[in-house]
Order: structure tokens, then C-alpha cells, then sequence
């Protein structure tokens, strides 16, 4: 490319720079980029095994949707199944056997890009999370509106939530 086409292309880049968050913030999610992305502190790929555990569907989702396994290391996943009676303020207790087959498959199925040391009893607390939604990519008011309630109701901004898809395309943001 000759001079006089690359110094217009660069002011054109560096004024995109600036307006456009987006562009700051663009997100390289191959194996390779993702490495050392967020402190390590990263979702695993994919999120949701194709097959899901039936027992799991039903003692994870009376309070909450069942966060998708691949949202978490499996550090994290142990240590929140060992604290259920004292979960979040309320007790999700379960007997030993129920315990260890909803632990062992959020285990199998947990962040396989998870390389920080951390093992957060919240996703909302993960770097990858703060990231995606912080100030940049949401209007901060949002979170106050009383559809959402908590940034932990996955579901009042991503409808498919449950099925464990946080596509860009299928985000609504309620009003
Ligand atoms: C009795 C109700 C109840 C049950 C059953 C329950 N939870 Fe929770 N869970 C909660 C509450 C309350 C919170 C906090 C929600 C908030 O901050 O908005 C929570 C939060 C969580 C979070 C953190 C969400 C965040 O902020 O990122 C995870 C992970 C989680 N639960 C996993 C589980 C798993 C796994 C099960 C099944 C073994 C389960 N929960 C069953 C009540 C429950
Ligand atoms: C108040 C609305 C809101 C809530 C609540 C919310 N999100 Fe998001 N989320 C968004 C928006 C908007 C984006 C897009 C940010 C961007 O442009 O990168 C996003 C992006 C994401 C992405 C990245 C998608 C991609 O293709 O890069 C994931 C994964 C995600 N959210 C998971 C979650 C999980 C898990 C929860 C609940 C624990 C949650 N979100 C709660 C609004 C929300």
C-alpha cells in the first residue's frame, strides 16, 4: 500500500478508536486470545454440554435459572456444592448422593479456560463478567431497573439464558 493511502486509513482507525467503545474493547475469543484474557479468568467453550443433567434442571432452578456449568471452574462449582446449606442466604441443601452426581457434572463440564488460580462463589464476581458488563457496554441505570433485580437474573437480559446462549444477537434489554 503506497503513503498517501495508509496516513487517511490511519486517521480514519484512530477516530474509530475514540468513538467507538466497541472498538477499545474488541474481543478476540480464538483459544489463542483468550489465554491470557481476563486475568485467566475466563468462560469456558462451550458453556453448556450438549446433553445436561436432569437432576441438576431440577435442584438448580427453583430460586434462580440453572447457570450454565461452563460459566465457572470447577473450584468454584466444589466449593459452591459444599456450601449449599448456607447458600447465598438461603439453604439448598441436598442428601450426599444428589450432591455428588450435580457435582460431579458441573465439575466435567465447568470453564476448560479458566487459568487464574480464583475460584469465585459468584460468576457475576469473575473478571470475564465485570468485563462484558460494565460501564462500557451498559447504560449503568439498567441495573436499577426492577425488571432486572439483580445482575445475577441472567434471564431479563438474555432471553435463552436457560439454554446456556449469551449470543450478542439475542440480547434484550428490557425497558
Ligand atoms: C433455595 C433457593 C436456591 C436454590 C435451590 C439454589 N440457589 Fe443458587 N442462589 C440462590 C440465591 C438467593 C442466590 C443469590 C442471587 C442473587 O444474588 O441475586 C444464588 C446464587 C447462586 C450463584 C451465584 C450467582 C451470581 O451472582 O453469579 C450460583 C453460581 C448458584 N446460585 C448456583 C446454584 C446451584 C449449582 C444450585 C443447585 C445445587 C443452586 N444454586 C440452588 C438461591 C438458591
Ligand atoms: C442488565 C442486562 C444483563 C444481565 C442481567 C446479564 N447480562 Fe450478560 N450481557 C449483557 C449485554 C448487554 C452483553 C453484551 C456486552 C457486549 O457487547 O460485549 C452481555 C454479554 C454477555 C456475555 C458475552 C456474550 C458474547 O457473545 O460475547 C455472556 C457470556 C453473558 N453476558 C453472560 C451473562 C450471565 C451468565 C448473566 C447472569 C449471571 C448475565 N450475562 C447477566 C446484558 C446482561
Amino acid at each position: 500500500m503506497s503513503r498517501q493511502r495508509i496516513l487517511p486509513l490511519l486517521a480514519v482507525a484512530v477516530l474509530a478508536a475514540s468513538f467507538s467503545v466497541n472498538f477499545v474493547h474488541a474481543d478476540d475469543d480464538s483459544e489463542q486470545g483468550s489465554r491470557a484474557k481476563y486475568s485467566g479468568e475466563n468462560r469456558g467453550k462451550p458453556l453448556q454440554p450438549k446433553q445436561s443433567n436432569s437432576l441438576f434442571q431440577q435442584e438448580c432452578s427453583s430460586c434462580h435459572l440453572a447457570y450454565a456449568p461452563g460459566l465457572l471452574p470447577a473450584a468454584s462449582w466444589r466449593k459452591i456444592m459444599a456450601g449449599l446449606d448456607k447458600h447465598f442466604g438461603s439453604d439448598a441443601s441436598l442428601d450426599a448422593r444428589d450432591n455428588k452426581e450435580i457435582t460431579d457434572f458441573l465439575v466435567k463440564h465447568s470453564s476448560n479456560r479458566w487459568s487464574a488460580a480464583t475460584a469465585p462463589l459468584r460468576i457475576t464476581e469473575s473478571a470475564w463478567f465485570k468485563r462484558k458488563h460494565d460501564a462500557h457496554e451498559i447504560d449503568p441505570a439498567v441495573w436499577n431497573n426492577p425488571q432486572v433485580k439483580s445482575p445475577a437474573n441472567c434471564a431479563a437480559c438474555h432471553p435463552q439464558a436457560e439454554r446456556g446462549n449469551f449470543n450478542d444477537d439475542d440480547i434484550k434489554i428490557p425497558k
